[in-house]
């Protein structure tokens, strides 16, 4: 059985740490592993010979808490079976996690292990980690496990009957406290709350919060038109360099009317100007008219998360979609 991390162990991390990108193809902070006790936020063990770890960490969201992203650094060639026994272990006997998902590069032998304890191969990410070495990510349902279907989409806006009027000024424009109301709204309609991860129990305060406290490398801003927030769009740090990944969402009543299309081609000029070789973003399977829209701007579905979201009473799979080397 592999230790608990503890602060003891930080020597271990600092020397981990030097070699995070090369051997996860990510810059993993396992330096701050230890500084967050193992069983709060997260759950941590390391080998006995202290020269691998493993890190799980429960979704934080109302709608993704079934699930957990397993972290493992280790050289792509280490013994890494015992650890990730642990893990599941751990999950399977001491937890109400449904799911696990686990994203190396497509070369590491923990992926033989992983194989070997019931994970699968989900999605195969072209060029994930750059100069052409591929991503894996790889998920794991708890034995027995039983999805619920959830409710079907609920109804879209009729585009044959809203004539397509020529669009109004509009910007894209940095996000500021005082749209959190509006961000609101757009949110917890029930397209968006389909058609994403939001949650109709979040209020006022938690968008004003997260518009106050944007993450590092964060690029989001509002689509303004006449002054009314008609959508909202993002590219956020995935970890890895020149990769990142794109949300967007546009508000009921501007829903059909060529808005997201608008939308899109703005973010991947951001995505351009920021030097991005891969914006890759997640939809629901049954997101039908999003995954038409990124389609027709060339991005490609890489594979499914098996029931990695609850929405509207049941488990939802969503696709990984990617788009490499943005052009115009
Ligand atoms: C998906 C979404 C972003 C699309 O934006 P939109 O402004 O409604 O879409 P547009 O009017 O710009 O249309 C763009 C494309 O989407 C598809 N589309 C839009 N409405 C559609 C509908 N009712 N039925 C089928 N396809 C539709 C079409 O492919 C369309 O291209 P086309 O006009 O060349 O046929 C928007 O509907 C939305 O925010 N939905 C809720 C949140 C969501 O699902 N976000 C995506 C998360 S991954």
């Amino acid at each position: 059985m592999s230790p608990v991390l503890c602060r003891h162990d930080q020597p271990h991390l600092d020397a981990i740490a030097a070699h995070s990108v090369d051997w996860c193809g990510r810059d993993l902070d396992v330096v701050q592993w230890a500084k967050t006790p193992s069983g709060a936020e997260h759950h941590a063990w390391i080998d006995e010979s202290g020269g691998s770890v493993i890190r799980l960490t429960p979704g934080r969201r109302a709608r993704n808490g079934h699930t957990a992203v397993v972290d493992l650094v280790a050289s792509p060639d280490a013994p890494t079976v015992d650890l990730l026994r642990v893990v599941t272990g751990f999950a399977d006997q001491w937890t109400a996690l449904e799911r696990l998902e686990l994203a190396v590069p497509a070369d590491h032998a923990v992926i033989a292990s992983a194989l070997g304890l019931d994970f699968v191969v989900e999605v195969r990410q072209d060029d994930r980690y750059g100069g052409g070495r591929d991503g894996l990510v790889l998920g794991r349902l708890r034995p027995g496990f039983r999805p619920r279907a959830p409710a079907p989409a609920p109804s879209w806006p009729n585009r044959e009957s809203v004539q397509p009027p020529p669009l109004p000024p509009w910007r894209f424009r940095p996000i500021e406290v005082h749209d959190a109301e509006a961000i609101r709204s757009l949110s917890v309609e029930p397209t968006v709350l389909f058609g994403t991860l939001q949650s109709p129990s979040s209020g006022v305060d938690f968008y004003a919060d997260r518009n106050l406290k944007p993450r590092p490398g964060d690029f989001s801003g509002v689509l303004d038109i006449g002054g009314e927030v008609a959508g909202m769009g993002g590219l956020h740090p995935s970890g890895v360099g020149g990769v990142r990944i794109l949300g967007m969402a546009v508000a009921h009543a501007w829903q059909g009317r060529g808005v997201g299309r608008h939308l899109l081609g703005m973010l991947l000029d951001a995505a351009r100007s920021l030097a991005t070789r891969r914006v890759e973003l997640n939809v629901f399977e049954d997101n039908s008219r999003a995954i038409a829209l990124y389609e027709s701007a060339g991005f490609r579905v890489e594979g499914a998360r098996r029931y990695d979201a609850i929405r509207a009473g049941g488990h939802a799979t969503s696709l990984d979609m990617a788009l490499i080397e943005p052009s115009s």
